[in-house]
């Protein structure tokens, strides 16, 4: 497995490879890795050729007041995982790099960005679809991995690479869970024990909203409600959204129906976590 942190090493090896016949698949990363990244990875392994793994912490998708300064990081762990998964390249860029001295260019999906983390995060999918636009120019795969862990990024870049005309399939796969229900995140680190605990409202307001959905409660307005109420009953958590929005558009719904995604974000403490699943899943998928 090979570790580059050059960005004209890693264009070198990308072209001489696609020239030799061969095709890449990526799966972009700000590295601390879980296995929600090594379930990503596994899928790629056997969807092409070559592997290439990025890990940057890329510092446009994040605001002033986030944790870019904090963001957990474990190089060591994260290359003994890629490793095991089959990695071909690890390529961990320099910010120097990425955005050297009078960098001045942005991709911006307009739309569908302006809700929910968009609203919550303003400039944060321009920083997204910026750097994964410049890793697809630098890496060139053939197919990319992206989690439905974040549901509306994912749907940014499926939106950008039909606008823009961009030669990379986009494949999204289901979240990865603890046993408990909590979905898998790098910033799961950040959180002490009761706020851990305190986290699994998420989940539990998935389960809550599919079951009361399963039970014909149909009103949105109600099903927030209630989960509302759930959700407010953990003193460490503070709503940042919760909503119910059509899998496509991500305009908010009146009714619940087969493409109904409850969204959530949440603070716990300063953590801000994100959840999302289908209404009309089945329910036993999270643990109550
Ligand atoms: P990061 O948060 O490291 O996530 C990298 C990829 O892993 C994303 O596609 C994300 O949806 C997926 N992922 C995270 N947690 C997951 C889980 N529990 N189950 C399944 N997939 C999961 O998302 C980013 O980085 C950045 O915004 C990036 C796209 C790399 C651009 O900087």
């Amino acid at each position: 497995m090979l570790i580059l942190d050059s960005v004209a090493a890693m264009q070198q090896w990308s072209q001489a490879r696609r020239q030799a016949g061969q095709d890449i698949a990526f799966v972009p990363t700000m590295g601390f890795l879980h296995q929600g990244h090594v379930s990503l990875l596994d899928a790629a392994r056997k969807a092409a050729d070559l592997l290439v793994l990025s890990i940057f912490v890329n510092p446009t998708q994040f605001g002033a007041g986030e944790d870019f300064d904090t963001y957990p990081q474990d190089l060591a762990k994260d290359t003994h995982l890629a490793k095991k998964a089959g990695v071909d390249v690890v390529f961990v860029p320099p910010a120097a790099q990425m955005y050297p001295q009078g960098y001045n260019s942005w991709v911006e999906v307009a739309g569908i960005t302006e809700v929910l983390c968009g609203a919550s995060r303003p400039g944060h999918f321009r920083g997204v679809t910026t750097v994964v636009n410049k890793l697809f120019n630098i890496i060139a795969p053939r197919v990319a991995f992206f989690g439905n862990k974040d549901f509306q990024q994912l749907a940014v870049i499926r939106r950008m690479v039909k606008d823009l005309n961009l030669p990379v399939d986009i494949v999204g796969l289901p979240i990865v869970r603890e046993a408990d229900g909590l979905a898998m995140s790098s910033r799961n680190s950040y959180l002490a024990q009761e706020e851990r605990q305190q986290a699994l409202c998420l989940s539990q307001a998935i389960a809550q909203a599919q079951q009361l959905a399963k039970n014909g409660e149909l009103r949105v307005t109600e099903i927030l409600h209630r989960l509302r109420m759930s959700i407010e009953s953990h003193l460490l958590v503070k709503i940042d959204y919760l909503k119910i929005c059509h899998q496509d558009s991500l305009q908010e719904q009146m009714l619940v129906d087969e493409n109904s995604v409850l969204l959530l974000a949440v603070f716990i403490g300063r953590t801000r976590l994100i959840d999302n699943a289908f209404v009309m899943e089945p329910v036993a998928k999270i643990p109550l």
